[in-house]
């Protein structure tokens, strides 16, 4: 149906078609029509509406192109094989479904749209559709299952860069993993991952990258705490070129890793960092924990001095800055 409604406005560029005349030429109710625009504009078409004159389609949600993607893609393994969706419940499940039927490292899952993104804490992840970039990478590193922080850091450190070099815009990065730009969260990571006696069978990276949304495009709660890069740089970026930007950052750094450990990862992250010598607040299962974050240790944990002078180590959770 969504498909005979866009048909008609497709046929009449630039006019509006009124409730009416989709209700006669479909041959469904007003009611049904006004649904059906609605969940067109959830999907990412956008509409004005007139009264006495209807519905004038606006703009298309934005659609991957995903022959550009893999001709700029400069990488030997991260993204080349690539899964691309419209609409899913969230790239992470298609991942783990794509290793468990032999997916090999690399193997890169995008979406449009989202209906169950899922965030780090049981926290679900805004992704509407066109605007973002919604995608999970599979992982297959042969590392100690406690050595997963030291990826979550890494993948952060490859998304900064990114976001730099591609966008222009000045991220950071807040313990462990959340990209800000001026306090706000622009893009954030979720590895899950499956182990076999203590090492890790695969990982997968999740991540969600709020590149072209609109401030209209956040519910309002998100608003004070969350940002785009088109927001924040007043122009839309090539969500293909952060993709392909991100892919070889990350097999670059993801490399090093596996020649060099987590040592020269350690210091990129800190360089990146908004965290280190601030003020910082956290929640720890012993309760709240106050002070000054000082520095990342071998095993990505945090280290806190607090007003005691006490040093204390955050492996998990959130943190406020
Ligand atoms: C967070 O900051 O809480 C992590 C958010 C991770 C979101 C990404 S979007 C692509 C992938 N699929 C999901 O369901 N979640 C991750």
């Amino acid at each position: 149906m969504n498909e005979r409604i866009l048909q008609l406005f497709e046929q009449n560029p630039d006019a509006y078609v009124s409730g009416e005349e989709i209700s006669r030429k479909l041959n469904v109710s007003r009611t049904a029509v006004w649904k059906h625009i609605e969940a067109l504009r959830q999907a990412g078409y956008k509409f004005e509406s007139a009264t006495r004159k209807g519905y004038r389609l606006l703009s298309k949600p934005d659609a991957w192109n995903v022959t550009a993607l893999l001709a700029g893609l400069r990488t030997k393994r991260m993204g080349q094989k690539l899964h691309v969706y419209g609409e899913v419940d969230s790239t992470q499940t298609i991942a783990h479904a794509l290793v468990a039927s032999g997916a090999p490292e690399g193997t890169l899952v995008l979406a449009e749209s989202q209906t169950s993104g899922r965030g780090r804490m049981g926290r679900k992840w805004h992704s509407p559709a066109g605007k973002g970039i919604w995608m999970s990478l599979v992982l297959t590193p042969r590392i100690p299952v406690y050595f997963m922080p030291q990826l979550t850091l890494l993948c952060a450190v490859a998304l900064c860069r990114s976001v730099q070099k591609t966008a222009h815009v000045d991220a950071g990065i807040k313990w462990p993993n959340d990209l800000l730009v001026k306090g706000k969260k622009i893009s954030g990571i979720l590895l899950e991952s499956s182990g076999e006696d203590e090492r890790l069978k695969y990982v997968i990276a999740g991540i969600g990258i709020s590149a072209n949304l609109s401030v209209d495009d956040y519910p309002e709660e998100l608003r004070s705490v969350a940002t785009s890069l088109a927001i924040e740089r007043g122009a839309d970026v090539s969500r293909e070129a952060l993709v392909q930007s991100f892919l070889q950052e990350f097999e670059e750094l993801y490399d090093l890793y596996l020649e060099k450990g987590f040592a020269p990862i350690r210091l990129l992250w800190e360089a990146q960092s908004v965290t280190l010598r601030r003020p910082i607040r956290t929640h720890t299962p012993q309760g709240i924990v106050e002070g000054m974050a000082e520095s990342l240790d071998d095993s990505g944990a945090l280290t806190v001095v607090t007003k005691e002078g006490e040093r204390m180590k955050i492996y998990s959770g959130d943190i406020e800055l």
